[in-house]
């Protein structure tokens, strides 16, 4: 096969929605259209319990789950198909964000009950960061919700996302009878007691035949007339392109717990959603059939044995061909590097591969050379652009316990935080280590596993930090300037750029007032930043 070919074949995907939506069942369901595993309940969901917070094996039980199911993989009619998970649980969102940044489309889970989440804004604002194309699922209609015009208006209102509806629902809750496909002009009807994989599919090319009224009733029937026609009124005609560009999404109704509407999503997922795209690199933009290899890593996951510290490096494949034992340059550290046991992920079984294509995401075994946004390549000097960071929310200054320790403790920081568990920031004078996160729960993981992994005892003191702000600027001089007069609220990142700590929100405006020069991002993705921060 071609290496075009195979780009064509693949469509590299997340499922994303706020916990509790059905994310976890719908990639169940998935995973069971698809014929890649044969039982439901075979995927673990990789929620942490709400009590979990203080249970620290519970933590551990999460992170080899989610190693399991990082990447699922699987084919179906002649696509290969890559559902990168994200984690559920908000203390993990920065893993979300950045997952997010390895594929080519998403579908949104939305509970028919709960409308749009806070989650799923903010999931939502990400995926606007690049444009990602977004297929809407709205689940659980077996279960009382809202009316699917005000859901679909609440859709386009707090997602700022136009969207145009495939599928419309018969009645909800108790009344919940099916969907009519507005795609392929028929009704899919809705029997919870069938709990195999199988559909009733009842063609209606017209609205208006009387075998509506025969299969749904006089009443349900009137209404689904009614529906479809304001939905063909208020709504444009599908436009795939739109959808491609991120701005038009596709809703589809059903309920996954009951297997509904999932086969319809996914035979429509596969028809219409992008295979692997170009992607943007310092110096170029790559295309996926360049013949010469490349990809970038964005998620690291610690291996689970204490006593050895290898690590699983996640790539994506953006270009080429990856060959398993042929030496690949890791450009930041200009080293030529081979892999001999290079992962793929198959639904849930781990084997090693021989050769990789264009959106699959490749496991690699790793002593600690890489850190998440990293690029290989087959020599090139490029890196690819945007693997952001995102403001933490919570800051604690890391204290050291056991001078004894001292190097340790610097090492089993930087390592953690290169895997991206945390952010670290180093501040001046005495070179202190401010750690961000989004949860509370990191805090808990990082001190455990410096413990065990490290032998390094640390504390955590809280800072009333508010968010922190990479900086840019066209006058070096103002930069200078603030950062002099902020001291001690400057600090710097990973990449050693200047970043500054705002204590609150008020405080943020006041300084983008005192300094219009200088322009404040709380995500690290801004277009040439190295060049115009000090
Ligand atoms: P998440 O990954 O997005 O966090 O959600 P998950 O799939 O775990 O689903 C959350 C809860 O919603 C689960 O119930 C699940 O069974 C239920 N659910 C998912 N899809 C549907 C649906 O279509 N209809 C209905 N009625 N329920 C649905 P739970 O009680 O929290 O967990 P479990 O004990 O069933 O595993």
């Amino acid at each position: 096969m071609s290496l075009e070919q195979e780009i064509n074949k693949r469509r590299t995907f997340g499922i994303i929605s706020h916990p509790d939506a059905g994310k976890t069942t719908l990639t169940e369901k998935l995973l069971l259209f698809g014929g890649a595993i044969q039982t439901a309940g075979a995927v673990k969901s990789n929620k942490i319990k709400k009590s979990a917070t203080s249970d620290f094996m519970e933590i551990e039980k999460q992170r080899g789950i989610s190693v399991a199911t990082s990447v699922m993989a699987f084919n179906y009619k002649n696509t290969k198909i890559n559902i990168l998970d994200t984690p559920g649980h908000k203390d993990f969102a920065e893993d979300t964000y950045r997952t997010l940044t390895a594929v080519d489309s998403v579908i949104m889970v939305i509970d028919c009950a709960n409308g749009v989440e806070d989650q799923t804004k903010k999931l939502m604002e990400v995926c606007r960061m690049r444009n990602t194309p977004v297929i809407v699922f709205i689940n659980k209609m077996d279960r009382e919700g809202q009316d699917a015009f005000d859901l679909l208006d609440e859709i386009e209102s707090t997602l700022s996302i136009k969207v145009r509806p495939l599928s419309w629902p018969i009645g909800i809750g108790s009344t919940f009878q099916g969907v009519y496909n507005m795609f392929e002009h028929h009704l899919n009807l809705f029997d919870i007691n069938k709990t195999r994989i199988e559909r009733d599919i009842v063609s209606i090319s017209d609205l208006s035949d009387p075998k509506l009224d025969e299969q749904i009733g006089e009443k349900a029937a009137d209404k689904l007339r009614e529906d479809i026609e304001l939905v063909e009124g208020v709504y444009d005609e599908f436009d795939i392109e739109k959808y491609k560009s991120g701005e038009l999404a596709p809703v589809f109704f059903g309920s996954a717990l009951n297997n509904f509407g999932v086969q319809e999503l996914l035979d429509t997922f596969i028809e219409i959603a992008p295979f692997p795209k170009s992607r943007e690199t310092n110096t170029k933009l790559v295309h996926p059939t360049d013949p010469k290899f490349s990809g970038f890593v964005f998620k690291i996951h610690a291996n689970l044995d204490p006593n050895h510290r290898d690590r699983i490096a996640f790539l994506r494949i953006c270009s080429g061909k990856f060959e398993r034992n042929k030496f690949y340059q890791h450009v930041r550290i200009d080293k030529k590097l081979k892999f001999s046991n290079p992962t793929s992920f198959m639904a849930q079984d781990k084997s090693v591969i021989d050769e990789a294509f264009p959106g699959d995401v490749i496991g690699l075994y790793d002593t600690g050379n890489f850190k998440i946004g990293d690029t290989l390549t087959e020599g090139e000097d490029m890196e690819f652009q945007g693997i952001p960071s995102f403001s933490p929310e919570i800051f604690k200054e890391l204290i050291n316990k056991d001078p004894m320790k001292t190097k340790q403790l610097e090492k089993g920081i930087q390592q953690l935080t290169d895997e991206g568990v945390a952010q670290l920031f180093i501040q001046q004078p005495g070179n202190r280590k401010i750690v961000g996160t989004v949860g509370e729960l990191q805090f808990e993981v990082i001190q455990y596993r410096l413990q065990h992994e490290y032998g390094a005892s640390a504390e955590f003191q809280p800072k009333s930090f508010y968010k922190a702000c990479w900086m840019t600027t066209e006058d070096d001089s103002k930069l200078e300037d603030f950062i002099r007069r902020k001291a001690q609220y400057i600090a710097k990142d990973k990449d050693d750029n200047y970043v500054f700590l705002a204590q609150s929100a008020f405080l943020l405006q006041s300084a983008e007032a005192d300094y219009p020069e200088i322009t404040f991002h709380t995500t690290s993705e801004f277009k040439r930043a190295k060049e115009n921060s000090l």
